[in-house]
């Protein structure tokens, strides 16, 4: 395919980045981010090099799961705005370039939501069936509840309703019954009512629990294979929008997660989230050596033709370890989160990535020159482009979803409101506070990690190979180094990470050059490496560093 007729693909090198309206800014004082505040603030995005904005949800909710239970998925939190407030919004994205996607939640809704308030009063309710009733509760197997700080089962029983209902995740968010194509259509006019409103696609919470269905046999209509429905979705947002997205997150190990892209036909979600890479690159962090990352990488199966991983570093979550073995998730813990207090449900961290780190700038920066140096689309969470930490003095999940800092000050250039416990939620105590850590002060210093990360988006978006292209792991035998190439159209990559707190020489062998071929170093141009005549090369890492190169074979086209 030519680079030319890729338009369409822009997802395959996009940079995705995830906001919560509610913490990004507040534009009216009353200490609560919102929509009018977001637009104020685009031009952040757009000066760091993101393309895609993913809003977390914006729904109307019951805030028992910041926003992830929804009581009504037609409109705006009327705390966050108005519908004309987030079309504002959209338009000022799209004149800026800037994509937007959504968080679909629709394998719950809040159990406020009429629908649930309905379908518990009565078995002659028409919404009766849009939720999993049952006399007894439902199968059930161990690791079954997502949330085991609250929740004992997946099954409670409903006073009212005199039965018990399915939720994968709290009490207070039933699942749907997609078995129901009542539901089903429900989700078709909810896509379409936000594609209609100028998205690009979504990121759609909990695949696996919402194809689900073996708690469900005995709901009405007629049951799709779950994966059949998936394609269906596909399809429908396909027929509404050529280029839309569905990025999923689906955290199974690999194999399984594959079969969600539609197998070879790639026809049901676009990207997937690579939580198998994360989780071992976080092992790899703990324990100094890149072992983990290239095993991760060789099982790592490709994607099937116009689909995609999104990788990251840290998502909105708790930080997931649960695919490590036990063994391995104590080695993260004990390096990077050895209190209780750091950890949560027994299989990951509350934490952000530069307090793990003790503050290290140079692993920080070592992990985001990794994760986007993978092939893949990056996605980043608010606040780590300025390394944001966390507050481990809110409950849970809520430890890493502080307000965005602007600036320094009580109120972080967040909002204009009188005080600081007018604020939604706490910032981070010193020394991660807004005084400490703020967009002002780095935006302008080159040698911040704002100025750090830009250069490194701006690069990846430059190299089609990373998006597009083709991924070996190299051999070579410092155990701490991690060297790969990404090749793509006759153009090939080369990518060194050092996880080790010494510097690292590694031996490298790039066959078949023609001589006078040699690599030069993306981010210090000076630099550049011959490649001897047996094809071999040989890259210096200091401690705990990331470098990219590029091979340059003297042909007319590059672009040097
Ligand atoms: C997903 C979200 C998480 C939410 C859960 C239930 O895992 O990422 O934040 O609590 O779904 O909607
Ligand atoms: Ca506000």
């Amino acid at each position: 395919m030519r680079a030319t007729q890729t338009g369409d693909l822009w997802w395959k090198t996009a940079v995705v980045y995830c906001l919560d309206v509610q913490t990004f800014y507040d534009s009216n004082g009353d200490g609560i981010g919102d929509f009018a505040g977001l637009s104020e603030r685009l031009d952040h995005l757009v000066e760091l090099g993101v393309t895609v904005v993913w809003l977390m949800p914006f729904y109307p909710t019951a805030d028992v799961d910041d926003g992830y239970d929804i009581t009504d998925f037609y409109t705006v939190d009327p705390r966050l705005g108005t519908l004309g407030d987030f079309v504002e919004f959209m338009r000022s994205a799209r004149s800026r370039g800037l994509r937007v996607i959504a968080d679909l939640v629709v394998n719950h809704t809040s159990a406020k939501h009429p629908w649930f308030q309905s379908s518990r009063s009565s078995v002659d309710s028409q919404y009766r069936d849009w939720y999993v009733w049952r006399d007894e509760p439902g199968p059930e197997k161990p690791g079954d509840v997502v949330f085991p700080d609250r929740e004992t089962s997946i099954w409670t029983k409903d006073r009212k309703a005199g039965q018990y209902y399915l939720h994968r995740f709290y009490r207070s968010q039933p699942d749907l019954n997609v078995a129901n194509p009542a539901v089903r259509d429900e989700i078709a006019r909810i896509i379409g009512f936000w594609m209609e409103l100028g998205l690009s696609g979504f990121r759609v919470d909990a695949v696996p629990f919402l194809l689900e269905t073996s708690g469900i046999e005995g709901g009405a209509g007629d049951l799709p294979q779950p994966h059949e429905y998936l394609r269906d979705l596909r399809a429908f947002l396909g027929r509404r929008s050529g280029d839309a997205i569905l990025l999923g997150e689906v955290n199974l190990p690999f194999e399984q997660a594959r079969t969600f892209f539609g197998d070879e036909d790639g026809d049901e979600l676009t990207m997937l989230f690579d939580f198998p890479t994360m989780q071992a690159m976080f092992l790899g962090l703990a324990r100094e050596d890149a072992g983990p990352i290239r095993s991760a990488l060789l099982a790592r199966p490709e994607t099937p033709g116009d689909s995609q991983w999104a990788v990251f570093v840290r998502n909105h979550d708790e930080l997931t370890l649960d695919k490590l073995s036990g063994a391995e998730r104590q080695e993260v813990f004990t390096a990077f989160g050895p209190d209780e207090g750091m950890q949560v449900y027994g299989r990951g961290l509350r934490r952000r990535l530069p307090t793990m780190v003790g503050g290290d700038g140079r692993r920080v920066r070592l992990a985001y020159s990794l994760m986007m140096s993978l092939p893949g689309t990056p996605t980043l969470f608010y606040g780590e482009e300025i390394g944001m930490g966390e507050n481990l003095d809110l409950p849970g999940r809520m430890a890493v979803r502080t307000p965005m800092q602007w600036q320094a000050g009580e109120m972080g250039g967040f909002s204009t409101a009188k005080n600081a416990d007018a604020l939604c939620r706490p910032f981070p105590a010193t020394p991660y506070s807004p005084d400490e850590v703020n967009v002002v002060a780095q935006r302008h210093d080159p040698g911040s990690l704002f100025s750090f990360l830009r250069e490194r988006i701006r690069c990846y978006r430059e190299c089609p190979e990373l998006g597009w292209g083709a991924l070996s792991v190299l051999d070579h035998d410092v155990p701490a180094v991690l060297a790969h190439r990404c090749d793509w159209r006759g153009g090939t990559l080369l990518l060194c990470h050092n996880l080790g707190s010494t510097a690292a020489t590694v031996r490298l062998s790039l066959p078949e050059q023609p001589s006078g071929a040699r690599c030069v170093d993306l981010f210090d141009r000076s630099t550049q490496l011959a490649i001897t005549a047996d094809g071999s090369l040989e890259v210096t890492l200091p401690p705990y560093g990331g470098r990219w190169f590029r091979l340059l074979t003297g042909s007319s086209s590059e672009l040097v």
